[in-house]
């Protein structure tokens, strides 16, 4: 990290979280160059699911989630945005506190509950930006209050197939009660077969992604990835945050409720994307997020299966400048390596990874 980084982030955990973030956001919506040169290399290109990618880096679901800043991430150096979790009414989430640093885990424990500004705000800045260039994500929920959660999910479909590079399910916030019942094998097959036949009467049709949660065991893994090919289901998210507290070291936080990221997901979530990967075969879209902090965890998702990566707790601890470090990394590792493409990386430790016990 920089001299200029470790000051910025310095001066960011003065604040609350929640505050930080803000800030960050806004430092993006006035163009403030807080990032590095974006690497633009040949080797890092990705085309899946009719879409090129510059890079397999995306900046993951939650850090802009009323769609301000998309080009801004594109511009850190990320190869994709996705913007969301939208609902479709704007909804204030649950009382602050709500996210918590564990600085001694690099983890963060988040328990926001949707909080967004709803399905039309986001729309008016989507549809500002429509025609320009760079790979923009929508990921969409449903309300807390919703009466009917799978029409929320039709709803996002709807109206955000026209502006969506993809459109990612989400069904695995831990902080939405119930949300999570979503990923059992019934009424996942109502979601998603309502979901694709919204896509269809839709005036585009993106790619759609489902993402799922770290704590699934085998079992479910099995019954979701069966409905993700029944249903023509375009790739897989793996994963969102986890309940799952064990071997933290920070003493304070980890008593706090709320979905886990960071350093501490990387294994199981990895292991879960490798499981996922086998599930699914070799020609779905497999998308690896979860604990991604440097171009070698990066790159360690793509050897155990993901076409593509995301992160968004790795930049909370090592600032706006990660996306093209980390991009500089796997350009670097493709020099040594003598790789025309980092595609052929792809599976190579699978198996390993597949194997590891849940
Ligand atoms: C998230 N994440 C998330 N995911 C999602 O699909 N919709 C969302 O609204 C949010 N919100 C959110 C807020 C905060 C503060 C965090 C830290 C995370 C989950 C995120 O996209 C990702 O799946 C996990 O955080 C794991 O990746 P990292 O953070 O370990 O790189």
């Amino acid at each position: 990290m920089s001299v200029f980084d470790r000051i910025g982030q310095k001066l960011l955990f003065t604040f609350d979280p929640e505050t930080a973030h803000g800030m960050s956001i806004a430092a993006l919506r006035c163009g403030l160059p807080v990032g590095a040169r974006p690497v633009r290399d040949e080797r890092l290109k990705v085309s899946l699911c009719g879409l090129d990618f510059p890079n397999p880096l995306g900046m993951a679901a939650g850090y802009d989630k009323n769609a301000e800043v998309p080009d801004a991430l594109l511009g850190l150096g990320f190869g994709f945005a996705e913007v969301g979790t939208v609902t479709p009414l704007p909804q204030a989430g649950n009382p602050k506190p709500r996210i918590f640093r564990l600085t001694e885990d690099d983890a963060v424990i988040n328990r926001l509950g949707f909080n967004n500004g709803g399905h039309e705000a986001a729309e008016m800045r989507l549809a500002a930006r429509k025609g320009r260039v760079g790979i923009v994500g929508v990921n969409i929920g449903a309300n807390k209050d919703s009466a009917d959660r799978v029409h929320d999910y039709e709803l996002g479909v709807s109206r955000f197939a026209k502006y969506a590079s993809y459109l990612t399910v989400n069904i695995s916030s831990p902080n939405t009660p119930g949300l999570r019942n979503m990923q059992a094998r019934e009424q996942l097959g109502e979601l998603l077969a309502r979901v694709i036949s919204a896509r269809g009467s839709a005036s585009a049709q993106p790619p759609i992604f489902l993402k799922v949660a770290p704590d699934l065991v085998e079992a479910e893994l099995e019954e979701i990835a069966a409905e993700v090919t029944e249903k023509q289901i375009d790739g897989v998210i793996v994963s969102n945050t986890t309940l799952s507290r064990s071997e933290l070291r920070s003493p304070s936080g980890a008593g706090e409720t709320g979905g886990l990221s960071g350093k501490p997901l990387f294994e199981r979530s990895t292991i879960v994307l490798a499981k996922m990967r086998r599930l699914l075969g070799p020609e779905r879209a497999v998308i690896g997020v979860g604990g991604v902090d440097s171009a070698e965890t990066a790159l360690e998702k793509i050897r155990a299966g993901a076409d593509l990566v995301q992160l968004y707790t790795g930049m909370v601890y090592a600032g706006p400048a990660l996306p093209g470090r980390i991009l500089a990394g796997m350009a670097k590792f493709a020099d040594r390596e003598q790789l025309t493409s980092l595609r052929g990386l792809r599976d190579s430790r699978l198996s390993e990874w597949a194997a590891k016990p849940l």
